[in-house]
C-alpha cells in the first residue's frame, strides 16, 4: 500500500516535472518570452511536495529494512541522489526569477550555464533515483 503511495507520488510529480521542463524549454529556444512566475512558483511547490512525500514514503518503507539498506552501498547512492534533489529544490527558486523576469538571451554566460546545470543535475538525480530503486528491489 505504502509502495504504491510511494509509486503514485513519484508518477504526478514526474508528470509536472514533464509539464515545467516543456515550458522551460521553449524558454530557453526563445519561443516563451519570459516565464509567468505565479505559474512557476505553484509548479516549484508541487514538485517540492511530491520530493517531500517520496521522502516520507520512503523512510516508512526504509524502516523495517534499515538493518540491510544502511549497510547497502546501492542505497547509499539512492539517497545521493536524494540529497541532491533537495539541495537543487532550494536554489531553483533563484534561478526560477532569471527566467520570470529576463529572455534567455538577457542573461550572462555564466547564468546561461548555472540554469543549464541546475536543470541536467535535477534530471539526472531523478532518473538515478528511480534507476538505483529499480535496480535494488
Ligand atoms: C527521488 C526520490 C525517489 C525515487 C525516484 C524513488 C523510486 C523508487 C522506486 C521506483 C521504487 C520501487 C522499486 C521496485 O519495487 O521496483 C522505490 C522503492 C523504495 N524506496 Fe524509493 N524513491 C525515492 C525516494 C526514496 C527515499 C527518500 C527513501 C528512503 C528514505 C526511499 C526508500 C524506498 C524503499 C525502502 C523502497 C522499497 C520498498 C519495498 O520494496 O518494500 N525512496 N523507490
Amino acid at each position: 500500500m505504502i509502495l504504491q503511495l510511494h509509486l503514485g507520488i513519484l508518477l504526478i510529480t514526474f508528470l509536472v516535472i514533464l509539464y515545467t521542463d516543456f515550458n522551460a524549454l521553449l524558454w530557453l529556444l526563445g519561443k516563451k518570452e519570459k516565464l509567468s512566475e505565479p505559474l512557476f512558483k505553484k509548479l516549484h511547490i508541487a514538485v517540492s511536495l511530491g520530493l517531500a512525500g517520496m521522502i516520507i514514503t520512503g523512510i516508512i518503507q526504509l524502516l523495517p529494512l534499515r538493518e540491510w539498506l544502511f549497510t547497502n552501498q546501492l542505497f547509499g547512492l539512492k539517497m545521493f541522489f536524494v540529497g541532491v534533489l533537495v539541495i537543487n529544490s532550494f536554489l531553483v527558486g533563484r534561478h526560477m526569477k532569471l527566467a520570470c523576469n529576463n529572455s534567455f538571451n538577457e542573461l550572462s554566460n555564466i547564468e546561461k550555464r548555472t540554469l543549464a546545470m541546475s536543470g541536467l543535475v535535477s534530471t539526472a538525480s531523478w532518473i538515478g533515483a528511480f534507476v538505483v530503486a529499480k535496480i535494488l528491489f
